[in-house]
């Protein structure tokens, strides 16, 4: 890590109280000072008039694939395709093969990581019905995922006596994919032969969404235990949130919020996800709840499947899409129609899910936190096209849409990696969160 000094003049920064047209000093991986003189002596002057500073994204739920499935997605395209995105800070999943169900395989992905990651990372902990004893040791995590209903991949645990022990006795974060098992089953039975790909909403119903994550939302309540719900998709989730205890927290998709049941007929399984989109009325449902600070995270679930791989006729067509490149450029341009403010984007892709996962010194812009960051043109208007995407499964289900708010240039910790188009793949700033003892926001021993 060099002592580089690059001041950045005259941005519209985005702080946690207020926004300011100012400058910032980096030095080093270090903000050294938010409102730095103009002519404060740098090796680099990057004239930002004109553009807003944001603290860098952090997308607490992002399957990127390696080890096992690097036909879809690597740690090399999806960190480019972080950068360009403006996402400083990723937390993967553990549904890769082999699963991170081990220390031993967390420290393999790890070491891949530190090889290939562009951006800062960590990995989750995936539970299984038997590794109790692993999910009690698990260290440099930042918790354990658990499949409550089944998605990609083979991790489940849905008989009620092992997830009663998960909550019971171990001590890291929980998070849960909560779609119930045995509905989806029914529903699957119900609807089987149908090929039209809509019908994915009615297997991974509303009824599936609301009974998981009502019997995730009691065991932690019963069991005082830090848990935070994934990728809300209905409506009646967000009102099993309302006036929920201070260590139950959750997240909303940019899909859950912009595409819904209407979109099948132009969109077909590009848009099949688990759990799947909704209706019209839930987008509007989670948006509310977002703003009302019932969802407190705006995350991807970027979880890209090959193209060829996508086309195959329902069901054999996986679920889930990439978003990572896109997810800021998205929720900028829903603040250019109205729906929310800058500082909420900040709020739910920055700050919120750095105190959810108890990530120190990052998630806002403040003197002495790291130099996470990226500068953003608000005006800049830009198609999505296939073309165009980093992620290497190479198409979006935004594929011609024009969004306006663009990431132009990415900091990691002081490194510029990404600049108009153009990568640093050095890798000289990423670094891996949680290696030290957990200090931060939920820390309780
Ligand atoms: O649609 C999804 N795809 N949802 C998930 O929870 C998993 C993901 C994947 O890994 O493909």
């Amino acid at each position: 890590m060099t002592n580089k000094k690059t001041l950045i003049r005259n941005a519209t920064v985005v702080l946690p109280d207020e926004i300011l047209r100012t400058s910032v000093l980096i030095n080093g991986s270090t903000l050294a000072a938010v409102d730095a003189a103009v002519h404060a002596s740098a090796d680099e002057v990057v004239e930002a008039a004109g553009l807003h500073l944001l603290p860098g994204v952090i997308d607490d739920q992002v399957h990127f694939r390696e080890p096992g499935l690097t036909h879809k997605e690597d740690l090399a395209h999806a960190t480019r395709a972080c950068a360009k995105g403006g996402v400083t800070t990723f937390l993967e999943m553990p549904n890769t093969a082999p699963a991170t169900t081990t220390q031993a395989r967390l420290l393999e992905k790890l070491a891949l990581a530190a090889e290939h990651s562009l951006v800062n990372y960590g990995f989750y902990v995936g539970a299984t019905p038997q590794n109790l004893d692993e999910l009690k040791r698990a260290q440099r995590t930042p918790g354990i995922k658990i499949f409550i209903g089944s998605s990609t991949g083979d991790l489940l645990v849905d008989q009620q006596e092992a997830l009663e022990r998960i909550f019971a006795e171990t001590c890291l974060p929980i998070t849960a994919h909560c779609e119930d098992e045995a509905t989806v089953r029914a529903n699957r039975q119900r609807w089987s032969g149908v090929s039209d790909v809509a019908v994915h909403s009615k297997i991974r119903d509303h009824a599936a969404a609301r009974i998981a994550t009502q019997r995730a939302l009691d065991l932690a309540r019963r069991h005082q235990h830090r848990f935070h719900v994934l990728h809300v998709s209905t409506g009646d989730e967000t009102d099993l949130l309302a006036d929920s205890a201070p260590w139950i927290t959750a997240e909303v998709c940019p899909h859950h919020l912009l595409f819904n049941i209407q979109d099948y007929p132009r969109l077909g399984s590009l848009i099949q996800m688990n759990p799947s989109v909704k209706t019209a009325e839930d987008n509007r449902r989670l948006w509310e709840a977002l703003r009302q600070g019932r969802l407190q995270v705006v995350a991807t679930d970027h979880a890209p499947h090959t193209w060829e791989e996508k086309q195959q006729p329902y069901p054999q067509s996986p679920s889930g899409l990439p978003a990572v490149e896109n997810s800021l450029a998205l929720m900028l341009d829903q603040m250019h129609r109205g729906r929310c403010t800058l500082a909420q984007v900040v709020h739910w892709m920055c700050e919120a899910p750095a105190r959810v996962w108890d990530i120190v010194n990052k998630g806002c812009i403040r003197e002495g936190y790291d130099a996470d960051l990226v500068l953003v043109d608000l005006n800049r208007r830009q198609q999505v096209r296939n073309e165009g995407q980093q992620t290497k499964c190479g198409w979006s289900p935004w594929h011609g849409t024009e969004l306006q708010g663009w990431a132009v240039r990415t900091w990691v910790r002081g490194q510029e990696v990404y600049r108009d188009g153009r990568f640093d793949t050095s890798r000289r700033g990423a670094e891996a969160l949680y290696d030290h003892a957990r200090g931060g926001y939920w820390a309780t021993a």
